[in-house]
């Protein structure tokens, strides 16, 4: 495996790759890599000649400093991981290499982008969306692939590569969870002992609640119900519980019928902020 930092020789690699005819397929990350981001590789693997690994803790999708500063950046083992999981490039530039002095574009992708972490993270998914934009520029993949855990970032960006006739395919993947249900997450290593054991609440009731709502419960009832078990079974505040649309991410007062449907939840216990989502009614 190759590292590269720069632009310019991340482009003559790709270059060599296109003109001997290779696919080629780019899996962002912003480091601090767990099963889930290898399962995206594998999946990149299996389906791309050459595969492409990003590593940036973004500053701009970033709307907290002291989130930004705790981030865990842990560069050495996530290169050494991507070199067993077969990956052909390391991209890891650094922020002035992305972020040159005088940059001043931003990306907005309005509709997906708003509420849910939109709503509670001003900013947030306008970075995502410039920044995941200059990764496709940069490396110029047939094909990027993310995790279905950060389900309205993947449809913020199937909408940004459909509005600006990207030529890049986006693959979404599902969660990877631990053994007890928790989704995994770069954010999960900041969780105490007891911090952990409680996150497990979260796919638990949100699992109860999808079951609820394919069984008849009223929608309203059952998200508040779901916050309501999330606060008692020790998190700190809940930034919402909602029931969407999957393709456009429109608020589902119902189940509606052909309208697939997804639960989505973002929580905070002590300065994390876990996020999960399940489809209703549940597909496993
Ligand atoms: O999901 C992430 O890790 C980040 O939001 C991404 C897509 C790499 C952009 O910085």
């Amino acid at each position: 495996m190759e590292t590269i930092s720069t632009v310019a020789e991340l482009r003559a690699r790709v270059r060599e790759w296109k003109q001997a005819g290779a696919s080629v397929g780019v899996v962002p990350t912003m480091g601090a890599l767990h099963a889930g981001h290898l399962s995206l590789v594998q999946a990149a693997r299996a389906r791309m000649d050459r595969v492409i690994t990003t590593v940036f803790v973004n500053p701009i999708q970033f709307d907290n400093a002291d989130d930004l500063a705790t981030y865990p950046r842990t560069l050495a083992e996530d290169g050494r991981l991507l070199a067993r999981s077969g990956v052909d490039v390391l991209y890891a530039p650094t922020a002035a290499e992305m972020y040159p002095p005088g940059f001043a574009t931003r990306i907005t992708v309005a509709g997906v982008s708003t509420g849910l972490c939109g709503g509670s993270r001003p900013g947030h998914f306008d970075g995502v969306a410039t920044v995941v934009c200059k990764l496709f520029m940069q490396t110029l993949a047939d094909c990027a692939f993310f995790g279905e855990k950060d389900f309205q970032q993947v449809q913020v960006i199937r909408r940004m590569v459909a509005d600006l006739d990207l030529p890049v395919g986006i693959v979404s993947c599902p969660t990877l969870r631990e053994a007890d249900g928790l989704a995994l997450s770069s954010r999960n290593r900041r969780l105490t002992p007891a911090q952990r054991q409680t996150a497990v609440a979260l796919p638990r009731v949100l699992a109860a609640c999808a079951r609820d709502i394919a069984a008849g419960t009223g929608v309203a009832a059952a998200l508040s119900d779901a916050a309501d078990r999330l606060a008692a079974a020790g998190f700190d505040s809940v930034d919402y519980v909602e029931l969407r649309a999957e393709t456009d991410l429109r608020p589902l007062a119902t189940l509606l019928p052909g309208t697939p449907a997804r639960l989505l939840a973002a929580a905070w216990l002590g300065g994390v902020r876990l996020i999960d989502g399940m489809p209703v009614p549940p597909r496993d």
